[in-house]
């Protein structure tokens, strides 16, 4: 069974403005030990995703559809159900350690917390636990740093520490939102090297919503590219770089530094007032007549290979 499914999820916001609709008819899975990179511009709706998971949205949403983790649909769930779901069966990883983390409590009290609240440790030997994981995320003097607070360490090591946090209970399933954000480049390869060991040994899936296909390529199985709230294309890793089907995913793709840096026209449209077929059509190369008032639907274009797209149909 998958660790993760989700079955038509809609996640709205109700606004002065009016309904944002951040996650459109959402269809996902991600196996065991699989990685599931979520791709897509600024705005397009990935953190909202992932947190849509977890049940941490503001009281101003509303979300439809089936949330399935390992089989139980996690929006059927109460809130100390998912007090208990948070942390040990779906840890976090976010984009920014300094904000997602404590300022008043020391990492060593943040980290051990799991292992006190969901392991039933003593608060001693939770401490050593800490220890022992924060060696493994390669921090130095680690028996020193847990009696550390966030803003005293570095970014590199918050990071470490933000990891150390998400994996402390060897959860099942990972989200990391932009685990690598702001750090410098060799730092970035040491985190994503240390998240793939960690996760490779633990057996841990993960969501992993990233803007750098650099990270994408070595961390994960498969990708799915989001668009205005939609996915639009799902592939594997390989055939995702080797055969990109969706105009969006092609011109994404060729706006990056490595593939000739050529700039996607216009701008994605506002969630409040998304156009009525394609969201992609007033943007897109390839547009038809169809394209402007008919939504198309997710096309099969090789095995398992998934673009929403009429060019395909
Ligand atoms: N509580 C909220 N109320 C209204 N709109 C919201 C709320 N939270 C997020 N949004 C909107 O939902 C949309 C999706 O935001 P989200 O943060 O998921 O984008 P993202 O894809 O993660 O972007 P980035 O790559 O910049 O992190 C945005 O238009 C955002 O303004
Ligand atoms: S459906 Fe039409 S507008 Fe949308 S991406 Fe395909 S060709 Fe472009
Ligand atoms: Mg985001």
């Amino acid at each position: 069974m998958e660790i993760l499914k989700l079955i038509d999820l809609k996640v709205r916001f109700s606004t002065e403005y009016g309904i944002v609709r951040a996650a459109d008819t959402v269809n996902l899975e991600i196996g065991k030990n699989e990685t599931l990179g979520l791709i897509g511009e600024t705005g397009c709706g990935k953190t909202v995703l992932g947190l849509s998971i977890l049940r941490l949205l503001p009281e101003n949403t509303t979300v439809e559809g089936k949330i399935l983790y390992q089989g139980v649909d996690l929006l059927t769930l109460g809130e100390d159900e998912m007090r208990q779901i948070r942390g040990k069966e779906i840890a976090t990883i976010f984009q920014n350690p300094l904000t997602s983390m404590n300022p008043a409590l020391t990492i060593g009290t943040q980290i051990s917390e799991p292992f006190v609240l969901h392991q039933g440790f003593k608060k001693k030997d939770a401490m050593q636990k800490v220890i022992e994981m924060l060696k493994q995320v390669r921090m130095p003097s680690p028996s020193e740093r847990v009696k550390s607070y966030p803003h005293e360490l570095s970014g590199g090591m918050r990071q470490r520490a933000m990891i150390a946090m998400g994996l402390a209970c060897t959860p099942p399933l990972i989200i990391a939102d932009e685990p690598t954000k702001g750090l410098d480049v060799t730092i970035q390869a040491q985190v994503v090297e240390l998240i793939k060991e960690l996760t490779t040994k633990s057996g841990t899936s993960m969501l992993l919503i990233t803007h750098d296909l650099g990270v994408a390529a070595e961390l994960c199985d498969n990708i799915a590219v989001m668009y205005s709230g939609e996915i639009v294309e799902y592939a594997n890793i390989k055939e995702f770089f080797k055969n990109p089907g969706h105009p969006y995913t092609q011109g994404f793709l060729d706006s990056l530094p490595s593939r000739g840096l050529k700039p996607m026209n216009g701008m994605s449209p506002s969630l409040i007032d998304l156009p009525e077929g394609c969201k992609f059509y007033p943007r897109c190369p390839s547009a038809m007549d169809i394209c402007k008032s008919n939504r198309p639907e997710m096309v099969e274009i090789a095995k398992r290979h998934l673009v929403r797209c009429f060019l395909y149909v």
